[in-house]
């Protein structure tokens, strides 16, 4: 039988040196994307303050436009009398985008039900609050939206 020789200590420092390595790699590998998961990317544009929707002969009575607004979504509707109305498409629930349903004569949100009349406020459903609303100007035929004076 053979006796072993005893570990080399510069090879046990380099084992050591690798096996701590391969651990700070796994725990990076591990962390990493949960932190860039956390950490939004920064905004690559800058919000929009008015923008150019529609002609206005593009959008009959009753109906909705879903259009962006810098890098969320807006909502134009075209009640049946023709009133031209704007407002955040983001539901003030969990911020699913909502949709005109002329078939209701609402605001609909599809995740939760959640209904909003065709002035924004809430009529049934889990949002807390009414729908963001926009300006609407028409100028020359063109539909333009903007967020208005707070
Ligand atoms: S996200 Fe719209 S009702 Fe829940």
């Amino acid at each position: 039988m053979e006796h072993s020789q005893p570990a080399d200590p510069s090879r046990r420092r380099t084992l050591n040196l690798l096996l701590s390595g391969s651990l700070v790699g796994f725990l990076a590998a591990l962390v990493y994307p949960l932190v860039r998961y956390l950490i939004p990317p920064p905004a690559s544009e800058v919000p929009a303050s008015t923008v150019r929707v529609a002609k206005v002969e593009e959008v009959a009575p009753n109906t909705g436009l879903i259009f962006r607004f810098g890098r969320r979504p807006g909502l134009l509707i075209r009640t049946p009398d023709g009133t031209l109305r704007a407002f955040a498409a983001t539901c003030t629930h969990l911020d699913c985008t909502v949709q005109f349903r002329p078939d209701l004569g609402l605001i609909w949100c599809a995740c939760h039900n959640g209904r909003y009349d065709l002035t924004g406020k809430v009529i049934s459903g889990p949002p807390p609050r009414p729908l963001t609303p926009f300006v609407v100007n028409v100028q020359d035929g063109d539909i333009y939206v903007s967020q208005g004076v707070s």
